[in-house]
């Protein structure tokens, strides 16, 4: 698998995606999108990848949309609307996805951070929604995800004001779960992405699909969902074996079925 637009190395049962548009701070090109979300359903469906992780490298992650191809095109471009349709591919990503965000994340940038899983960041990371500026708001969910994640007062600042959260701000106030150093950024990425590697895979696919069914849902139809998938795991082999396991007091054995 190779692409232009992003570099993809896989590392056990992680794989690695990494945005390379360096001179242009990783702008999200119609090509990088394509590319990120053809790349991600490759992954999605290799068996031997368990957890994929997104970064920009240590530089930036990425300052948005590309704002030149953006800046001649009309509402209704085939062009706009096939890249939001590769954009919706990553959001249905069934595998764990870590974000590792070093430097800016603005615009498209922050709102790719945010359809992660997980959000790691350098010290050097800086989240923003800066599109007001170019006289147009988010467009792939940062007006919703980030006023579910922060609440609406530090949303609207950041969305109407275009005021960009510093990576310990954004720690602060849940949207990322750790800061670390740059240089030991992926590393933290790849720990956390190990750690998730070596569980039994349905239940981890079971609970991310849970976890996400809670933003559209009310509680009672969450609950009812969780219930479901609950069940459903108990006719999996890994569940007997974890049990099993448990009650023998060893390390189990997950065959991912
Ligand atoms: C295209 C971009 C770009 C972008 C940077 N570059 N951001 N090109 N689209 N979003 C290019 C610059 O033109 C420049 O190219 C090179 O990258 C380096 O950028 P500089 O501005 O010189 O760097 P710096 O002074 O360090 O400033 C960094 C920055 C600034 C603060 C991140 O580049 C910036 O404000 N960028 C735009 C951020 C933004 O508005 N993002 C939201 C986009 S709209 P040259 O060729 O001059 O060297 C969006 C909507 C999403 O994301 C909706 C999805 C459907």
């Amino acid at each position: 698998m190779e692409f232009e637009n992003v570099i993809v190395e896989k590392d056990d049962s992680i794989a690695v995606l990494t945005l390379n548009r360096p001179q242009q701070l990783n702008a999200l090109s119609y090509d990088l999108v394509k590319d990120l979300s053809l790349a991600m359903q490759e992954f999605d469906h290799d068996d031997e990848v368990r957890v994929m992780i997104v970064t920009g490298g240590e530089k930036v992650f990425a300052a948005g949309a590309d704002i030149k191809e953006m800046a001649d095109r009309g509402p209704f471009d085939a062009r706009i609307q096939e890249r939001l349709a590769y954009r919706d591919r990553i959001n249905r990503i069934a595998k764990p996805v870590i974000a590792a965000v070093s430097g800016f994340a603005l615009g498209g940038g922050c709102e790719l951070a945010m359809s992660c899983d997980i959000i790691i960041a350098s010290e050097t990371a800086r989240f923003g929604q800066p599109e007001v500026n170019l006289g147009i708001i988010p467009g792939s969910g940062g007006t919703q995800r980030l006023t579910r994640t922060l609440g609406k007062y530090r949303a609207m600042e950041m969305v109407l004001a275009g005021e960009t959260m510093s990576a310990g701000d954004a720690e602060r106030f849940g949207l990322v779960n750790h800061v670390v150093p740059v240089e030991l950024l992926l590393d933290e990425a790849k720990n956390i992405a190990k750690k998730i590697a070596a569980k039994p895979v349905l239940a981890v696919k079971a609970a991310k699909e849970a976890v996400l069914k809670s933003a559209n849902t009310t509680l009672d139809e969450g609950l009812e969902f969780e219930r479901k998938s609950f069940y459903l795991l108990f006719a999996s082999e890994d569940r007997k074996e974890g049990m099993k396991a448990f009650l023998e007091k060893r390390k189990p054995e997950f065959k991912g079925r």
